[in-house]
């Protein structure tokens, strides 16, 4: 039987959201260990890939994918049909599961294009990009959306109808207008909104920090299943929590030394996927995630991010254990 986007649905859990510069497949594997039933990757644009052959290193970085990571799709943006169709039929033997497509982005850089969540302005030339890939791949075709653009356009039941009746099998709401960027509250009110306006199933986004509320969110939208974005930095273990809140259980919280040694793990990862100097970069970051609220959590970053070698950060992390 080919991958269908039901399956995501068989096990309890959550997924983890799409977020650039974050879910790579180090990232989407750690979550995967820890019961992420699927995962998202970092968006890359179609036209962009299409024009460079796919030689470029940053497409090459998001592409990667590591053994052991669940289910996951591959996120695409862009306005073009064409464009998005030709990176789909170039894509389609890359090893993801599915084609997300992504209509949520606010960064004026991408909307400033007619990309991303500008998109939510334009439904029809939207259900065209969601049309045109669905016909170019076999693949199943998810969407995410936001809830409009502004307050005065909150339109996401409308765009998910287009989604769905241009062939998208599923449809994930952050419940946020662009003009809210990530700041204020999500309105789950619109995930329910969108719930009751399509048949496909609605994964529901946007503020979910705990296993109490993926649980809410699923009671007060009906939503299928909850994708945990900001949660899951330096906390894999988010999902673990929901997967067991699902059960009517409690999962234990990560100590200090488990938070420490996932670190660490983490830039083994980051270090197989693109070699020693990226990888003590991109780590700055995950690493102050992974100790934030710990002792002595401030200075032991500002010590991270003078260092240059695998060697000095993983001896510090070491050091930091022992510490704690
Ligand atoms: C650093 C960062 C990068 C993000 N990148 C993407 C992206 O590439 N594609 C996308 O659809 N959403 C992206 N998002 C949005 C998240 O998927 C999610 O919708 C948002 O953070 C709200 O969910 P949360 O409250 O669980 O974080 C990003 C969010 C963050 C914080």
């Amino acid at each position: 039987m080919p991958f269908q986007i039901t399956d995501l649905l068989n096990a309890r859990g959550a997924g983890l959201a799409p977020m650039a510069g974050v879910t790579d497949a180090a990232m989407r594997l750690l979550c995967h260990e820890q019961g992420a039933t699927w995962a998202v990757s970092e968006m890359l644009s179609a036209k962009g890939w299409v024009f460079s052959g796919g030689r470029n290193r940053n497409a090459q970085d998001i592409l990667a994918r590591l053994p052991g990571e669940g289910p996951a799709g591959l996120q695409l943006f862009g306005s073009e049909p064409a464009y998005i169709a030709e990176a789909a039929r170039r894509l389609e033997g890359s090893g993801f599961q599915f084609f997300d497509l992504n209509f949520g982005c606010p960064a004026p850089k991408i909307t400033g294009n007619g990309e991303g969540s500008a998109m939510m302005r334009e439904p029809k030339k939207l259900g065209a990009v969601v049309k045109a890939l669905v016909e170019a791949t076999p693949l199943p075709v998810t969407v995410k959306i936001r809830a409009g653009w502004d307050s005065h356009s909150v339109n996401a039941p409308e765009v998910a109808k287009v989604c769905e009746d241009s062939g998208a099998k599923a449809v994930a709401v952050h419940a946020r207008t662009r003009e809210q960027q990530y700041a204020g509250k999500a309105d789950w009110n619109v995930i329910r909104d969108v719930k009751r306006a399509v048949s496909v199933p609605v994964f529901g986004n946007g503020d979910v920090r705990c296993g109490a509320d993926a649980l809410r969110m699923m009671e007060e939208t009906g939503c299928d299943a909850v994708i945990v974005g900001r949660a899951a930095q330096g906390n894999p273990w988010i999902f673990r929590e929901i997967a067991a809140a699902m059960r009517g259980e409690e999962a234990p919280p990560p100590t200090p030394s488990e938070r420490v040694a996932m670190a660490a793990r983490h830039f083994e990862l980051e270090r197989q996927l693109y070699g020693e100097k990226l990888a003590v970069l991109q780590m700055r970051k995950h690493i102050a995630w992974y100790v934030h609220g710990m002792k002595g959590a401030s200075r032991f970053r500002e010590r991270i991010n003078q260092m240059n070698s695998a060697a000095e950060v993983l001896a510090a992390l070491g050091d930091y254990a022992e510490e704690g």
